[in-house]
């Protein structure tokens, strides 16, 4: 599973650096450095709706207030 986090200026400003270390932190804290590539791009195009993260190419808009409940639903809940 390839999860990518808009690290563009928008998404910076609303808690994308938040939201890539609370992830990495759940992604270890769940074992799933084999089964989950945390990686990072540019302005999406998208900013309005930062910050913006894609689960295998499916966009959501994520914020430090909900990344645990994005994490548990996209992410934990799909990969096993
Ligand atoms: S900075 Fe993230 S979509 Fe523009």
């Amino acid at each position: 599973m390839k999860v990518v986090i808009c690290i563009g200026s928008s998404c910076h400003l609303k808690g994308s650096r938040q939201i890539v270390e609370r992830l990495q932190a759940l992604v270890q804290e769940k074992g799933l450095e084999d089964k989950v590539e945390l990686g990072g791009t540019f302005c999406m195009g998208d900013c309005v709706n930062g910050v913006n993260v894609t689960v295998d190419g499916v966009k959501h808009s994520v914020s430090p207030e909900t990344v645990d409940a994005f994490f548990e639903k996209e992410i934990l809940a799909k990969v096993q």
